[in-house]
């Protein structure tokens, strides 16, 4: 397996939208520079979406435009509706991502609509981009398992990855929300949308509740994806996926492609300066298996000076 994984950062965004300590739009923004310092060049900054829902991601307005002098690197947003969109564009989004999900459980939880109304909410805001210039990504969740409704099957995590296709998402990121997965049923999902969407538009979302992500990943790969969203420390989580913790850190991940000889363009030492600012400020060590092992031995080699 050779060539190169383009990583898609998701500690501002799904990093932060479930964490209890309130981090300040200051620090969000220094913590994008910090991430694109690193050698991240595709971050997920924000959420345009209720503060009600997600108290945590208000304010991505001013997440957004504080980043805005950062160059070589491309920032994203999620927004659920037309209203999330215009808040967006006024902020200067010039990528958005949209969110649906595989089951109609976590759809009403997350964004208190069936499948099937997410996708008209979703039809304007894909023609206004298209309008605009925009780039939309597209998510779907629960394409492992949902909380609410339990197995997912690999057709109706195709069918609705089509439909988004369809509208026009360039990329279609493929969510194991609660990471509940293992690599034969990854697999099967990646074969089953592959089958609807060239692997080369997919993205792989898993998160590591059950400590598979990377296993997981490595079976996508097989499949031939070759993008990954990952959050910084293994940050992250959905405050409407009840036992779900973060997602698979990107440490972890460049740790493991780096080692297999695959290029992802991050440097792991700027990275952890990175993730040890956050972890900080959130009050707790990273959860990144690698960014531990690292961390210790950075501390081994101080006390032996
Ligand atoms: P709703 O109640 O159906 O919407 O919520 P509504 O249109 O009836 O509006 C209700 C209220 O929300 C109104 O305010 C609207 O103005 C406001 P009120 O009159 O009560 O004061 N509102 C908004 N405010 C700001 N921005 C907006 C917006 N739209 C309406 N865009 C809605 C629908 C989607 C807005 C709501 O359910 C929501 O915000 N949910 C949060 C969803 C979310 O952010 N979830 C976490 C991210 S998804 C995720 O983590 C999964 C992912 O990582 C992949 C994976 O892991 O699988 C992507
Ligand atoms: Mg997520």
């Amino acid at each position: 397996m050779s060539d190169r994984v383009r990583i898609i950062e998701m500690g501002p965004r799904d990093g932060l939208q479930n964490e209890k300590t309130s981090v300040s739009v200051e620090a969000r923004v220094a913590f994008v520079e910090a991430l694109v310092a690193a050698g991240l060049t595709t971050v997920e900054v924000g959420a345009f979406v209720s503060p009600k829902a997600i108290p945590q991601m208000a304010n991505s307005d001013q997440v957004l435009r504080g980043v805005s002098h950062v160059k070589g690197a491309e920032f994203h947003v999620l927004v659920p509706n037309e209203k999330g969109y215009d808040a967006a564009r006024a902020a200067g989004a010039g990528v958005v991502s949209v969110f649906a999900a595989a089951s109609e459980g976590f759809s009403r939880a997350n964004i208190n609509c069936s499948i099937a109304e997410s996708i008209e909410r979703f039809k304007p805001v894909l023609a206004r981009a298209r309008a605009d210039g925009v780039r939309v990504r597209g998510y779907v969740s629960c394409v492992l398992g949902c909380p609410f409704d339990g197995e997912i099957s690999p057709k109706a995590v195709a069918d609705l990855a089509k439909t988004l296709w369809d509208l026009g998402c360039y990329e279609i990121s493929l969510g194991d929300t609660i990471g509940v997965g293992t690599p034969l049923k990854a697999k099967q999902m990646l074969r089953a949308v592959g089958a609807e969407i060239p692997a080369a538009n997919l993205a792989m979302h898993f998160h590591d509740t059950y400590g598979q992500a990377l296993a997981n990943l490595y079976a996508g790969m097989e499949e031939g994806v070759r993008v990954i969203d990952s959050a910084a420390g293994g940050l992250g989580g959905c405050p409407y996926a009840p036992g779900a913790t973060g997602n698979v850190a990107t440490e972890d991940v460049v740790y493991m492609l780096e080692g297999m000889g695959i290029g992802t363009g991050v440097d792991m030492e700027k990275l952890l300066t990175a993730t040890n600012e956050i972890a900080g400020l959130l009050g707790r060590p990273p959860v990144s298996r690698v960014a531990a092992a690292i961390n210790a031995k950075s501390k081994r080699m101080a006390s032996d000076q």
